[in-house]
């Protein structure tokens, strides 16, 4: 089974998401560790709710990026770690720790990439005038917010929409998109060519007329 380790700073809403899809019975990974930068994070209590370890790695103790990103990567491999799963880890992780980890780190971002990288994504769009967001899920690079695209959802930007009405509908499609990514991992399903990833038997998009979300490729149906 594949073991991943899931980085976070905050609430955990998406490790929760993963961790729901694990419990179903219809991810098949074992999450080894959660590791926080942010010793106040919710997601730290959810991983402690099911006895997963749990652990803090604050990066305002290291003077140097490197030797956070080292501890990060010696309690990544004492877990026995394979894939690192970043879900709202809000650092910036360098090429020194990328290296460690090639095609082998998944990053969640609440934009359409290649648009609107970086901090405040929903409140770019937003400002821009985007009428259609979103999120992605993407293998990570040197780049920020850059690596292969897995999975992306499209949602219309309502004339009515501010950055939190936006954020909370993203979310709603970043817990469903980043667990079926993950499960296709986890199935040894997913080929990187050039950038292109390709996923094997690949479903077709999934298109939900009730909220409007167009996703490419699209669910299987334990994941929707
Ligand atoms: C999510 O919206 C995620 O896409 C975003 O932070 C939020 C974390 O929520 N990540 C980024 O912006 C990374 N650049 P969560 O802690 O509830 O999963």
């Amino acid at each position: 089974m594949l073991s991943i380790g899931v980085l976070i700073s905050g609430s955990g809403s998406n490790l929760q998401a993963i961790i729901d899809k694990v419990e179903q019975g219809v991810l098949d990974v074992e999450i080894k560790v959660v590791i926080s930068n942010n010793p106040q994070a919710y997601g730290l209590t959810r991983a402690q709710q099911y006895g997963i370890p749990a652990v803090v790695v604050e990066h305002q103790k290291f003077s140097e990026r490197k030797d956070f990103e080292q501890e990060l990567i010696n309690v990544l491999e004492q877990k026995g770690v394979q894939i690192v799963v970043l879900a709202g880890f809000m650092r910036v992780l360098t090429s020194f720790f990328v290296g460690h980890y090639p095609n082998k780190i998944l990053n969640i971002h609440p934009a359409l990439l290649p648009s609107f990288p970086g901090v405040a994504a929903q409140k770019q769009a937003v400002e821009y005038g985007a009428k259609l967001a979103g999120c992605t899920v993407h293998f990570v690079d040197e780049k920020m917010d850059h690596g292969p695209i897995i999975i992306q959802a499209a949602l219309p930007v309502l004339p009515s929409d501010d950055a939190k009405t936006l954020s909370a509908k993203i979310l709603h499609w970043e817990h469903r998109i980043y667990p079926q990514a993950i499960s296709w991992l986890a199935q040894d399903r997913i080929e990187i060519v050039n950038r292109q990833v390709v996923i094997k038997d690949a479903p077709s998009s999934f298109v939900d007329q009730n909220s409007p979300v167009l996703i490419s490729p699209g669910l299987e149906p334990s994941f929707v």
